[in-house]
Protein backbone atom coordinates (compact mmCIF):
# COMPACT_ATOMS: atom_id res chain seq x y z
CA UNK A 1 0.00 0.00 0.00
CA UNK A 2 1.20 3.33 -0.80
CA UNK A 3 0.96 5.77 1.98
CA UNK A 4 2.75 8.88 0.44
CA UNK A 5 1.31 12.25 2.38
CA UNK A 6 0.09 13.71 -1.06
CA UNK A 7 0.43 18.43 -1.46
CA UNK A 8 -3.40 18.73 -0.28
CA UNK A 9 -2.60 16.80 2.82
CA UNK A 10 1.41 18.70 3.14
CA UNK A 11 -0.56 21.98 2.62
CA UNK A 12 -3.48 21.20 5.07
CA UNK A 13 -1.17 20.85 7.73
CA UNK A 14 0.08 24.27 6.79
CA UNK A 15 -2.87 26.40 7.70
CA UNK A 16 -2.64 28.42 10.85
CA UNK A 17 -5.96 28.95 10.91
CA UNK A 18 -6.55 24.64 11.92
CA UNK A 19 -4.04 25.41 14.59
CA UNK A 20 -5.72 28.00 15.87
CA UNK A 21 -9.12 26.57 15.47
CA UNK A 22 -7.58 23.25 17.38
CA UNK A 23 -6.40 25.30 20.65
CA UNK A 24 -9.77 27.56 20.79
CA UNK A 25 -11.53 23.67 21.00
CA UNK A 26 -8.52 23.12 23.84
CA UNK A 27 -9.66 25.99 25.56
CA UNK A 28 -13.17 25.10 25.02
CA UNK A 29 -13.13 22.04 26.76
CA UNK A 30 -10.73 22.85 29.93
CA UNK A 31 -7.80 20.79 28.04
CA UNK A 32 -9.53 17.53 28.40
CA UNK A 33 -7.49 15.06 28.29
CA UNK A 34 -9.00 11.86 25.57
CA UNK A 35 -11.21 14.61 23.61
CA UNK A 36 -13.98 12.93 21.29
CA UNK A 37 -14.76 16.03 18.09
CA UNK A 38 -17.27 14.91 15.97
CA UNK A 39 -17.19 17.43 12.84
CA UNK A 40 -20.82 17.62 11.06
CA UNK A 41 -22.58 20.23 8.39
CA UNK A 42 -25.99 20.95 7.63
CA UNK A 43 -25.89 20.31 4.13
CA UNK A 44 -23.27 18.35 2.13
CA UNK A 45 -20.10 19.80 0.97
CA UNK A 46 -19.18 22.21 3.03
CA UNK A 47 -15.86 21.43 3.93
CA UNK A 48 -16.01 18.57 6.45
CA UNK A 49 -13.40 15.78 5.67
CA UNK A 50 -11.16 19.16 4.83
CA UNK A 51 -11.75 20.68 8.54
CA UNK A 52 -11.40 17.20 10.23
CA UNK A 53 -7.94 16.16 8.70
CA UNK A 54 -6.82 19.92 9.07
CA UNK A 55 -7.86 19.35 12.77
CA UNK A 56 -6.07 16.05 12.90
CA UNK A 57 -2.87 17.16 11.50
CA UNK A 58 -3.25 19.68 14.17
CA UNK A 59 -4.26 17.70 16.97
CA UNK A 60 -0.53 15.61 16.44
CA UNK A 61 1.46 18.31 15.66
CA UNK A 62 0.53 19.95 19.52
CA UNK A 63 2.52 17.98 21.90
CA UNK A 64 2.44 14.75 19.83
CA UNK A 65 -0.97 13.90 20.75
CA UNK A 66 -2.27 10.39 19.74
CA UNK A 67 -4.94 11.18 17.31
CA UNK A 68 -7.40 8.83 15.84
CA UNK A 69 -9.26 10.28 12.65
CA UNK A 70 -12.66 8.22 12.37
CA UNK A 71 -14.24 8.96 9.06
CA UNK A 72 -18.07 8.11 9.72
CA UNK A 73 -19.52 9.52 6.62
CA UNK A 74 -19.62 5.80 4.38
CA UNK A 75 -22.53 7.21 2.04
CA UNK A 76 -19.85 9.55 0.85
CA UNK A 77 -16.00 8.49 2.54
CA UNK A 78 -13.02 10.73 1.58
CA UNK A 79 -10.69 9.86 4.34
CA UNK A 80 -8.89 7.32 3.01
CA UNK A 81 -8.67 9.47 -0.54
CA UNK A 82 -6.21 11.86 1.33
CA UNK A 83 -4.35 9.67 3.48
CA UNK A 84 -4.06 6.95 0.31
CA UNK A 85 -5.38 4.15 1.89
CA UNK A 86 -8.05 1.60 1.75
CA UNK A 87 -11.34 1.54 3.24
CA UNK A 88 -12.71 -1.48 5.32
CA UNK A 89 -14.25 -3.95 2.57
CA UNK A 90 -17.87 -3.83 4.01
CA UNK A 91 -20.13 -2.98 6.61
CA UNK A 92 -20.13 -6.67 7.71
CA UNK A 93 -16.18 -6.67 8.36
CA UNK A 94 -16.44 -3.52 10.28
CA UNK A 95 -19.06 -5.13 12.99
CA UNK A 96 -17.28 -7.95 12.57
CA UNK A 97 -14.07 -7.53 13.90
CA UNK A 98 -12.72 -8.22 17.18
CA UNK A 99 -11.25 -5.21 18.41
CA UNK A 100 -9.91 -1.57 16.81
CA UNK A 101 -6.86 -3.11 15.94
CA UNK A 102 -8.06 -5.13 13.12
CA UNK A 103 -9.51 -1.78 11.98
CA UNK A 104 -7.07 1.21 12.78
CA UNK A 105 -4.63 2.00 9.97
CA UNK A 106 -1.64 3.71 10.87
CA UNK A 107 -0.34 6.21 8.34
CA UNK A 108 3.41 8.26 8.02
CA UNK A 109 1.93 11.55 8.65
CA UNK A 110 1.52 10.28 12.95
CA UNK A 111 -2.56 9.91 12.43
CA UNK A 112 -4.20 6.69 13.04
CA UNK A 113 -6.60 6.24 10.47
CA UNK A 114 -10.57 3.97 11.57
CA UNK A 115 -11.56 4.34 7.44
CA UNK A 116 -15.04 4.16 6.27
CA UNK A 117 -16.57 0.62 5.44
CA UNK A 118 -17.36 0.40 1.40
CA UNK A 119 -20.79 0.25 0.86
CA UNK A 120 -21.63 -1.23 -2.73
CA UNK A 121 -24.67 0.20 -4.44
CA UNK A 122 -26.33 -2.95 -3.87
CA UNK A 123 -26.52 -2.58 -0.80
CA UNK A 124 -30.19 -1.94 0.96
CA UNK A 125 -29.64 -2.16 4.72
CA UNK A 126 -30.03 0.44 6.87
CA UNK A 127 -26.66 2.07 8.47
CA UNK A 128 -28.48 3.40 12.10
CA UNK A 129 -26.19 2.09 14.32
CA UNK A 130 -27.39 1.48 18.13
CA UNK A 131 -25.73 4.54 20.36
CA UNK A 132 -24.71 1.78 22.34
CA UNK A 133 -22.34 0.48 19.61
CA UNK A 134 -20.56 3.54 18.64
CA UNK A 135 -20.62 4.57 22.08
CA UNK A 136 -17.87 1.55 23.20
CA UNK A 137 -16.52 2.01 20.48
CA UNK A 138 -15.19 5.48 21.70
CA UNK A 139 -14.75 4.90 24.99
CA UNK A 140 -12.61 2.31 23.54
CA UNK A 141 -10.71 4.46 21.74
CA UNK A 142 -10.36 7.23 24.40
CA UNK A 143 -8.44 4.23 26.20
CA UNK A 144 -5.64 4.99 23.10
CA UNK A 145 -5.99 8.27 22.07
CA UNK A 146 -5.87 11.77 23.19
CA UNK A 147 -7.95 13.33 20.18
CA UNK A 148 -10.39 11.31 18.67
CA UNK A 149 -12.01 13.39 15.21
CA UNK A 150 -14.90 11.77 13.71
CA UNK A 151 -16.25 13.28 9.82
CA UNK A 152 -19.64 12.77 9.14
CA UNK A 153 -22.08 13.22 7.00
CA UNK A 154 -23.95 16.41 6.92
CA UNK A 155 -27.60 16.44 8.86
CA UNK A 156 -29.42 17.22 5.96
CA UNK A 157 -30.76 15.86 4.08
CA UNK A 158 -31.67 12.68 6.64
CA UNK A 159 -30.89 9.02 5.08
CA UNK A 160 -30.86 6.27 5.99
CA UNK A 161 -27.89 5.08 4.74
CA UNK A 162 -25.70 7.56 7.01
CA UNK A 163 -24.66 6.60 10.20
CA UNK A 164 -26.25 9.77 12.45
CA UNK A 165 -24.73 12.48 12.92
CA UNK A 166 -26.85 14.06 15.39
CA UNK A 167 -26.37 10.60 17.46
CA UNK A 168 -22.90 10.91 17.30
CA UNK A 169 -22.56 13.89 18.51
CA UNK A 170 -24.53 13.23 21.93
CA UNK A 171 -21.82 10.69 22.69
CA UNK A 172 -19.09 13.31 21.55
CA UNK A 173 -17.17 15.70 23.97
CA UNK A 174 -18.09 18.41 21.46
CA UNK A 175 -19.15 18.98 18.02
CA UNK A 176 -17.77 21.46 15.45
CA UNK A 177 -20.18 22.95 12.92
CA UNK A 178 -18.68 23.73 9.28
CA UNK A 179 -20.83 25.55 6.70
CA UNK A 180 -19.91 27.33 3.13
CA UNK A 181 -20.53 31.27 3.95
CA UNK A 182 -23.10 32.55 1.43
CA UNK A 183 -24.31 29.03 0.49
CA UNK A 184 -25.85 27.32 3.29
CA UNK A 185 -29.18 28.72 4.21
CA UNK A 186 -29.23 30.10 7.22
CA UNK A 187 -32.86 28.12 8.01
CA UNK A 188 -30.49 24.82 7.66
CA UNK A 189 -27.94 25.77 10.41
CA UNK A 190 -30.60 26.70 12.63
CA UNK A 191 -32.48 23.58 12.06
CA UNK A 192 -29.34 21.17 13.20
CA UNK A 193 -28.28 24.08 16.10
CA UNK A 194 -31.69 23.18 17.21
CA UNK A 195 -31.33 19.45 16.40
CA UNK A 196 -27.82 18.80 18.17
CA UNK A 197 -29.18 21.29 21.09
CA UNK A 198 -32.31 18.70 21.99
CA UNK A 199 -29.65 15.54 21.79
CA UNK A 200 -27.52 17.08 24.87
CA UNK A 201 -24.42 17.90 22.18
CA UNK A 202 -22.34 20.50 22.78
CA UNK A 203 -21.57 22.40 20.38
CA UNK A 204 -18.32 24.19 20.60
CA UNK A 205 -18.19 26.29 17.54
CA UNK A 206 -19.35 27.21 14.10
CA UNK A 207 -16.47 27.01 11.02
CA UNK A 208 -16.87 29.57 8.52
CA UNK A 209 -15.38 28.07 5.67
CA UNK A 210 -15.62 31.04 3.01
CA UNK A 211 -14.45 29.01 0.39
CA UNK A 212 -16.30 29.61 -2.95
CA UNK A 213 -16.28 25.57 -4.72
CA UNK A 214 -16.05 26.84 -8.68
CA UNK A 215 -17.89 23.47 -9.32
CA UNK A 216 -21.10 24.32 -7.31
CA UNK A 217 -21.91 27.50 -8.13
N1 LIG B 1 -11.38 26.20 2.40
C1 LIG B 1 -11.16 25.41 1.34
N2 LIG B 1 -10.16 25.66 0.48
C2 LIG B 1 -9.97 24.87 -0.61
N3 LIG B 1 -10.71 23.80 -0.93
C3 LIG B 1 -11.72 23.49 -0.12
C4 LIG B 1 -12.00 24.27 1.07
N4 LIG B 1 -13.08 23.73 1.67
C5 LIG B 1 -13.45 22.67 0.93
N5 LIG B 1 -12.65 22.53 -0.15
C6 LIG B 1 -12.79 21.51 -1.21
O1 LIG B 1 -14.20 21.33 -1.45
C7 LIG B 1 -14.52 19.95 -1.62
C8 LIG B 1 -15.53 19.54 -0.55
O2 LIG B 1 -14.90 19.65 0.71
P1 LIG B 1 -14.99 18.47 1.79
O3 LIG B 1 -14.09 18.84 2.94
O4 LIG B 1 -14.76 17.14 1.16
O5 LIG B 1 -16.52 18.67 2.20
P2 LIG B 1 -17.53 17.66 2.91
O6 LIG B 1 -16.69 16.69 3.67
O7 LIG B 1 -18.33 18.55 3.81
O8 LIG B 1 -18.33 17.04 1.83
C9 LIG B 1 -13.20 19.19 -1.54
O9 LIG B 1 -12.74 18.97 -2.84
C10 LIG B 1 -12.27 20.14 -0.79
O10 LIG B 1 -10.92 19.95 -1.16
MG1 LIG C 1 -16.71 14.58 3.61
Amino acid sequence: MNQSIDSHLYTLGRIAETKRMFTAIQTATNHQKNLCLVITSGARGEGKTTTATGLAIAATDSRRRRTLLVDYNWYAPAVHHFFNIDPIESPAAFYKAASLDELIVPTVSGIDILPAARITDDFHGTLSISKGYDHRLIQDAKTRYDTIIVDTSSTFPENQRMRDPILLSSIADGVVLVFMTNRTPRSTLKRTVTAMRLSGAKLLGVVANQWKNPIRH
